[in-house]
C-alpha cells in the first residue's frame, strides 16, 4: 500500500528524481495531504492504545504518520483510512504529554481546527467520590504538586501537610505565585454530552475489584467506593510524582477545591493532563485547534489510598485490585460510544461545536473571559491577574 501511494505522489511527476530520494524522504513526501480528524484520542502508554486496536468499529491501524517532536518510543500518529479518527501516545508525564502535544498542534499534516481530543486513560481513584473501574469526565484538570514541599518530618506541628502553594506560607493559603498552569477547565456541556454518550456502555469489571471494593466498607466517607463502577463527573488532578495514600489524596483533594474556589471535586489522579492541556491551550490561542473541543476521560485502575486498616504501602505494591485491565477495558467501551456519538452527531450538533456555558480555559484567562476559579481575594489579600503575570515574568528579570 504504501508503494502505491509513492508512485502515485512521485512517480507521474519524476521517477529517476524519486530514485535519488531516500527511502523515507519518498515515503514521507507520498503523505503529505493534510488530515482533519474530527475526533484525536490521546492515550498515554501502550495498553491505552493498543486496547483501540483491532476493534470491529474502526481500524486505526491504516494509516501511520510520523510527526517530529513524538516520543521515540511512540513515533507516529495513527489513523483510519479517511482520517476521521486519529490516535497518538504521548509517553507518560507531564515533560512527554507537553512535547507530544505541543509537536503535534504544529505539525503541517493535520489541521486540527474542528477536531475533538479525547484524552482517555487510566488513573488512580479517590473513593470518596467515584471508585475502581469507573469512567470519569473532568471539567478541572488540577497541577497539584505544583507547590512548595518540604518534608513532613522537617516541618512545624501545626502543619497538617508538607506542601504549601507556591507563594503562600500556609497550606490553605490560596497561591500567591501563579505560573498559569494551575487550573484548566474545559467544555462542561461537551463534557456532559460524552458522559451521556458514554453511561450506554456495559463496563467491564472484575470479581478481584468486587472484593476490594467491598473493604472500603467500614468508612462511610467512602461510600462511593463501594459501589459498582459508573460514569461520573468528576475532576483530575495531574502530578509527575505518583504519590498515594489518605493524607496525599486529602492534602491534592484540598488544594483541588482550594485552586477551583470550591467548585472541582478531586476524583482522579494521573501524570499528565495538565500539560496536554497546557499545549493545546497554546494552540488554541492562536487558533490552530478549538479549546471548546477537549473532553479528558480517566477510568480508574487503581485506589489513590489504602482501606481504612489498610497501609498506605500495602495498598500501593501488595494489593490485588483486579481493576488494570478492566479499567483499560472500560477506556475502550466507554470511549468508542463518545467517538461514535460525535462522529453520527457530526453534522447535525458536533461540526458546528458545543457551545460551552461555563468559562473554559487557564487560570490568566488567556482565551478571553475572566476565570470563574481564581485568581480570587484570600482572606484580606487580593491576588490580582496581572500581578499574578508580572510575579512570574520578575522571575526572568532578576539579574543574572
Ligand atoms: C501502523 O503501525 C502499526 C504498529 O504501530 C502497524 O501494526 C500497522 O501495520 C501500521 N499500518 C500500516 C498501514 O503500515
Ligand atoms: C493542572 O491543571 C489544573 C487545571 O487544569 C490546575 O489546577 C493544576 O494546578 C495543574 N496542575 C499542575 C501540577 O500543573
Ligand atoms: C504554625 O505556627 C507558626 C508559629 O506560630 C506560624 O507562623 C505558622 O503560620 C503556623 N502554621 C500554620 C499552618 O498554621
Ligand atoms: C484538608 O482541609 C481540611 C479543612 O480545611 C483540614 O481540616 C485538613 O487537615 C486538611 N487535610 C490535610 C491532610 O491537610
Ligand atoms: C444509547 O443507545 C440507544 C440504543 O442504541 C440509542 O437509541 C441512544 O440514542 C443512545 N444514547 C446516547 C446518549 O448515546
Ligand atoms: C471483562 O472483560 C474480560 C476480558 O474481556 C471478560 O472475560 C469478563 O467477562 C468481563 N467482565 C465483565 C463483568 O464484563
Ligand atoms: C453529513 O454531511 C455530509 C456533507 O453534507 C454528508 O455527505 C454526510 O452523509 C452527512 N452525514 C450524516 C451522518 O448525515
Ligand atoms: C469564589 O466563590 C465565592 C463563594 O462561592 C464567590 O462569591 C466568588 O465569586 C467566587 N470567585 C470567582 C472568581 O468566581
Amino acid at each position: 500500500m504504501r508503494f502505491r501511494s509513492i508512485t502515485a505522489a512521485v512517480g507521474l511527476s519524476s521517477v529517476a528524481a524519486a530514485a535519488l530520494l531516500p527511502t523515507q524522504q519518498v515515503k514521507e513526501r507520498a503523505l503529505e495531504y493534510v488530515v482533519q480528524p474530527k475526533v484525536f484520542i490521546i492515550s498515554m502508554f501502550d495498553p491505552e492504545a493498543e486496547v483501540w486496536w483491532g476493534i470491529p468499529e474502526f481500524d486505526l491501524l491504516a494509516l501511520n504518520i510520523t510527526v517530529p517532536g513524538f516520543s521515540p518510543l511512540f513515533p507516529d500518529a495513527h489513523c483510519t483510512a479517511n482520517g476521521d479518527i486519529c490516535q497518538l501516545v504521548t509517553g507518560e508525564s507531564e515533560i512527554n504529554a507537553a512535547v507530544t502535544i505541543s509537536s503535534l498542534v504544529q505539525s503541517p499534516r493535520f489541521d486540527l481546527k474542528s477536531t475533538y481530543f479525547m484524552v482517555a486513560g487510566i488513573a488512580g481513584v479517590n473513593p470518596e467520590v467515584a471508585t475502581i473501574c469507573a469512567v470519569t469526565f473532568a471539567r478541572y484538570a488540577v497541577q497539584v504538586a505544583l507547590q512548595y514541599e518540604i518534608d513532613p518530618r522537617e516541618i512545624s506541628a501545626n502543619y497538617s501537610t508538607g506542601y504549601i502553594p507556591q507563594g503562600s506560607v500556609v497550606p490553605d493559603e490560596y497561591p500567591q505565585s501563579i505560573y498559569g498552569t494551575e487550573v484548566f477547565e474545559v467544555n462542561q456541556d461537551l463534557q456532559k454530552l460524552a458522559a451521556s454518550f458514554a453511561r450506554n456502555a456495559t463496563l467491564n469489571d472484575s470479581s478481584e475489584a468486587v472484593s476490594y471494593r467491598a473493604l472500603y466498607a467500614t468508612s462511610d466517607l467512602y461510600a462511593a467506593g463501594t459501589k459498582a463502577p459508573s460514569v461520573i463527573e468528576c475532576d483530575v488532578a495531574t502530578s509527575d510524582v505518583y504519590y498515594s495514600g489518605k493524607i496525599l489524596g486529602e492534602v491534592f483533594g484540598n488544594f483541588t477545591t482550594l485552586v477551583t474556589n470550591g467548585t472541582g471535586v478531586y476524583c482522579t489522579t494521573a501524570q499528565e493532563d495538565n500539560a496536554t492541556l497546557e499545549a493545546l491551550l497554546r494552540a488554541a490561542a492562536v487558533k490552530a485547534v478549538d479549546f471548546s473541543r477537549i473532553i479528558v476521560m480517566r477510568t480508574a485502575s487503581d485506589m489513590d489510598r489504602p482501606w481504612p486498616g489498610q497501609s498506605a504501602t500495602a495498598n500501593l505494591f501488595y494489593s490485588n485490585q483486579g481493576a488494570f485491565e478492566p479499567a483499560i477495558q472500560n477506556i475502550y467501551l466507554a470511549g468508542v460510544k463518545v467517538v461514535e456519538g460525535i462522529l453520527e452527531g457530526w453534522n447535525a450538533t458536533f461540526a458546528g461545536g458545543v457551545k460551552p456555558s461555563n468559562y473554559i480555559g487557564d487560570i490568566f484567562g488567556t482565551l478571553g473571559g475572566t476565570p470563574d476559579f481564581g485568581p480570587y481575594a484570600y482572606n484580606n489579600n487580593p491576588v490580582k491577574r496581572d500581578l499574578s503575570r508580572r510575579s512570574v515574568k520578575g522571575k526572568r528579570d532578576v539579574p543574572l
